[in-house]
């Protein structure tokens, strides 16, 4: 088989990575990938919000199976474009993507369902926004969260009304994030623990994977503002079978369920963003996508090839695959360049990749970096994924951690509490 991965951070390279290793696959291309895909596959640049030049290519090579990493090529219609052409691709259609495009669409169909979620009011302009910050409906903190694709950046906590007002002011007036901010949502702060929970789905059956908890802000502690992910582990610590079956039973399949009733049927990976709160399990945001880096430990556990999967969701016969999983604790620590989330510098040298290499059990996977030569630069907010599954949390994470000491690029941040859980 000829398989396509689209995108180029640690999730595409996760991916690629394990579909490398199928019996099936005879070529594998990524397009863009990065410095760590063109060491299994072939880098073709075509960007992934080229919809054209990657339906093209994928034509041209006759490509048997197309991966999609990333939520914008989905919200963007690749799928419908590569369906029309008689093409396989893994992924949500468009009417379904809206899941993720549209922070509104989610929180309706939430409504519609009532599928748990955080009380919410849609704001259509800044005037109205003020009515509603000035009444007692919420207390502070507060979340304010744009109506679109805002790569992590959407969701603003504000924990005082200036801060309210500030950022209605920044999206809805001076639209710091475009069309975004045309519609947005003010939410109820919701406290407990996050977890991601993550499924595939033909649009009837669908197939968990293992659970994952993801380190979303830049500082230990959780501290600073929130980034795509600093490192994740599997299994979650905080899902136990019951609340398993509650988020099963009450958001998951309800999901499913409800979308193929509304005429749209949703195919793919359902990622759903929870918090656990002492009420219950609360739906913070549905992605059309794995996760990143929450495939990274994924990938390291499962046992089944993965492009078996991925066909069974496309060919709609997800029941005929059960998925194979270590019992290991899996975890991913994230490298970053200072100053990500906001500003950062790239094109630094990466250093000491080798000796981490050398420990055994230690997996790499790449996200913004870029290969010369025989060497890697920096070449995006978060660089590197110091992977391992061990035995217990506590050996995978040492693990990790003893890898990143032998890492070096200028300005390289990371955080050294993953995995320690309170
Ligand atoms: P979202 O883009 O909606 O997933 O939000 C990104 C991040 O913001 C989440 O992963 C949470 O850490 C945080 N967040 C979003 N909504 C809420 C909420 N209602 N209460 C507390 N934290 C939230
Ligand atoms: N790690 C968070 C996400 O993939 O959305």
């Amino acid at each position: 088989m000829k398989v396509l991965v689209i995108g180029s951070g640690g999730r595409e390279h996760a991916l690629a990575w394990k579909i490398s290793q199928s019996s099936h696959v005879k070529e594998l291309y990524c397009a863009p990938g990065n410095g760590g895909t063109s060491s299994i596959a072939k880098n073709i640049s075509i960007k992934d919000s080229d919809i054209k030049g990657l339906l093209d290519f994928a034509l041209k090579e006759k490509i048997d199976l197309t991966v999609v990493g990333p939520e914008l090529p989905l919200v963007l219609g690749i799928v419908d474009e590569f369906e029309k052409n008689g093409l396989k691709i893994f992924g949500p259609r468009k009417n379904a993507a809206e899941l993720e495009g549209s922070k509104i669409f989610a929180k309706q169909f939430m409504w519609r369902h009532k599928i748990p979620t955080a009380h919410s009011r849609i704001v259509e302009s800044p005037d109205q926004a003020r009515e509603i910050l000035a009444t007692p409906e919420f207390s502070y903190p507060l979340v304010i969260k744009a109506d679109g694709l805002a790569g992590g950046k959407g969701a603003i906590i504000c924990k005082s009304p200036k801060k309210a007002e500030e950022t209605i002011k920044a999206l809805m007036i001076e639209k710091k994030l475009g069309d975004a901010g045309n519609r947005v949502l003010i939410e109820e702060y919701l406290e407990g623990k996050e977890a991601s929970f993550i499924v595939l789905t033909d649009g009837v059956k669908m197939l968990p994977l293992v659970t994952t908890m993801d380190h979303k802000a830049i500082y230990d502690g959780d501290a600073g503002p929130n980034t795509g992910g600093m490192g994740a582990i599997s299994p979650s610590p905080f899902i136990g079978k019951e609340i398993f079956n509650d988020v099963i039973k009450s958001i998951v399949f309800r999901t499913i369920t409800r979308m193929l009733e509304e005429g749209r049927k949703y195919k793919g990976v359902l990622y759903v963003g929870l918090m656990l709160t002492d009420r219950g399990p609360r739906v913070l945001e549905f992605n059309c996508r794995f996760g990143d880096p929450e495939i990274q430990p994924q990938v390291l556990r499962m046992k089944t090839d993965l492009v078996e999967i991925l066909m069974a969701v496309v060919e709609e016969n997800i029941l005929q695959k059960e998925i194979e999983w270590s019992q290991n604790a899996a975890g991913c620590v994230v490298l970053a360049s200072g100053g990500y989330p906001v500003k950062y510098e790239t094109g630094k040298k990466i250093e000491g990749l080798n000796d981490a290499l050398e420990i055994p059990g230690i997996t790499i996977f790449h996200a913004g970096t870029r290969m010369e030569g025989e060497e890697y630069f920096t070449a995006g907010g978060r660089v590197l994924n110091v992977c391992a599954a061990e035995k217990t949390l506590k050996k995978t994470m040492d693990k990790i951690y003893d890898a990143i000491s032998k890492i070096y690029f200028e300005t390289m941040h990371y955080r050294r509490d993953i995995g320690a859980i309170k």
